[in-house]
């Protein structure tokens, strides 16, 4: 081997290096549902052939928002391909805030029923704190009420909501250690930036980092992002987070998702999230994609809770 082939081994050899340090993996969000979601098929397996209750999910969907009516729809779908009995209960625009009370009263009630959800956004008419504060703790299986949420705030069994659920299980199963990392969570929602923060910063397997809440009076975000080793941007703004606020190496979930025009697409349309994918991923370990990334694991959570919840495993 002559001189200029050894330096040129060399010089590969750095780049390999380089390539290898900051080689970005994509964390698949619709394969691991897909994976999970067949995980709670083998249970439902089980708990049949052990002549035990199938679990039944009932969900509420007021009015015909096109929006809601895909998602009650996926949800539906979702529990038929494992093998959970559910209903959707329908119930129109008009119905009165006491009338959708008593539905719920109803579900509560109702022994064959494990867990049950009522769409949101519900009609203007409507309180969306009552409606959720009507619904049994028990039944929760969103997660939302405050019941819940104050059980996962201290570290009791509870109901996590989809969202957050769902990022957690992917830092799981992608092996992405929290514990001494500085994570900045974009967004403090209640159902995803607010519980996120949390469940990363509790004394547990999936927490115990130093977390970083930003939100919209939150100074310099760009510097605070740089110094994540975990980004999660659950802000609401199309492709917010840019190249230049991620440092090196750091993992990237983004929660975000907008339907934009495009004319790259047949449809005239694509998806984007919260991040600007093109200039962020390079940077990366590990960063999910929009869509394929948090969204397929969403639905995944409500089949876990409502698992729980027929198997009686949180209360
Ligand atoms: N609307 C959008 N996402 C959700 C969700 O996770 N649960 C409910 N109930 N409504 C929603």
């Amino acid at each position: 081997m002559n001189k200029e082939s050894d330096s040129y081994s060399d010089i590969n050899q750095e780049i390999v290096m380089t390539y290898k340090q900051h080689s970005m993996e994509l964390i698949d969000g619709k394969k691991t549902a897909a994976i999970i979601k067949e995980e709670i098929a083998e249970q439902v397996i089980k708990i049949k052939s052990e002549g035990g209750k199938m679990p039944n999910l009932a969900v509420i969907i007021v009015g015909d928002d096109g929006a809601s009516a895909t998602y009650v729809a996926a949800k539906i779908k979702a529990c038929e391909k494992v093998g959970f009995i559910s209903t959707d209960i329908k119930l129109p625009d008009s119905i009165t805030e006491y009338e959708l009370l008593e539905e719920i009263d109803k579900l509560n009630n109702n022994d064959e029923v494990d867990g049950f959800i009522v769409q949101l956004p519900l009609p203007k008419h409507i309180s969306e704190h009552k409606v959720i504060e009507a619904i049994d703790p028990k039944k929760d299986v969103d997660g939302f009420h405050p019941v819940n949420v104050g059980r996962m705030a201290i570290g009791l069994p509870s109901y996590v909501s989809a969202t957050p659920a769902g990022i957690i299980e992917l830092l799981q199963r992608y092996n992405i250690q929290t514990e001494g990392k500085n994570c900045v969570v974009l967004g403090r929602s209640n159902i995803v930036g607010t519980p996120v923060s949390i469940l990363l910063s509790r004394k547990s397997e999936t927490g115990n980092a130093t977390v970083t809440l930003c939100h919209s009076r939150t100074k310099n975000i760009k510097e605070i992002c740089k110094q994540a080793d975990i980004l999660i941007a659950a802000i609401g703004q199309e492709e917010f987070v840019t190249g230049d606020m991620v440092k090196k190496g750091a993992v990237v979930i983004d929660v975000g998702i907008h339907r934009v025009k495009s004319d790259k697409t047949k449809s005239g349309w694509k998806l984007i999230g919260d991040v600007n994918f093109d200039e962020v991923a390079p940077k990366c370990s590990f960063i999910t994609p929009v869509p394929g990334g948090v969204g397929p694991m969403t639905i995944v959570s409500l089949l876990q809770n409502t698992l729980l919840a027929a198997q009686k495993k949180v209360y």
